[in-house]
């Protein structure tokens, strides 16, 4: 292939990257979520609310632990959906303690726990504390954070939650990852 060939071929690259990057802008909404709790002697007064009052779904959730808990790991699947193709985009094992104070290299986990510390009272390090009140109010997904590569589709989000290694709690959520439709869609529709 000759040096023109080449750098047309570049460009030509380019362009797709950058048009899809503009058109591939992406928010989460959320359509359900389930709070799931296997341990009721340690964790208490679990509330666990989708507010579909919010434009793209939000969650207010809360929780009372017995006990101080510096032990949480589990595993995080993200699963997509798309018709009847399934797949499990991410399937991780965490350590929930250490990703209260660490920046998360994965972008999916970034993305959450950005998010979680500006609507969440979770400290920045385990122990989470016995009889105080862990609230998120208001959780959504910042789509600044959403690659363009994203599918559209739809997805299940779930967590799972092990303290010293016994199922403990599971939170699911269900949404999807859609284009942003324009400010005033629904008044014109
Ligand atoms: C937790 O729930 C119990 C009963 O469901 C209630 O009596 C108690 O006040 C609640 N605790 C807090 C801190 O909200
Ligand atoms: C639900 O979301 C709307 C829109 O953001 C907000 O005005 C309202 O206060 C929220 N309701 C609750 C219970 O958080
Ligand atoms: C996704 O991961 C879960 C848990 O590891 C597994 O049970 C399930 O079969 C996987 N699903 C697919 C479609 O690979």
């Amino acid at each position: 292939m000759n040096v023109e060939k080449l750098i047309t071929l570049v460009n030509l690259i380019l362009g797709i990257v950058f048009l899809s990057s503009v058109r591939g802008e992406k928010e989460v909404y959320m359509t359900k979520i389930e709070c799931l709790n296997y341990m009721p002697e340690l964790v208490r007064n679990v509330s666990c609310y989708l507010n579909e009052t919010h434009r793209t779904g939000s969650i207010n959730a809360e929780f009372i632990l017995t006990q101080d808990v510096e032990d949480m790991k589990g595993i995080y699947i993200l699963t997509l959906k798309r018709g009847s193709y399934v797949t499990n985009f991410t399937s991780l094992h965490l350590d929930y303690c250490q990703m209260l104070s660490s920046v998360e290299k994965h972008f999916i986990l970034r993305m959450v726990t950005k998010q979680l510390r500006e609507t969440a009272n979770f400290p920045l390090q385990c122990p989470l504390k016995m009889n105080t009140r862990y609230y998120t109010n208001g959780f959504t997904i910042n789509s600044k954070y959403i690659p363009s590569y994203m599918p559209e589709t739809n997805f299940i989000s779930d967590a799972h939650l092990r303290v010293k290694d016994r199922k403990a709690f599971r939170l699911l959520v269900k949404g999807r990852f859609s284009r942003r439709l324009p400010r005033n869609y629904i008044k014109t529709k």
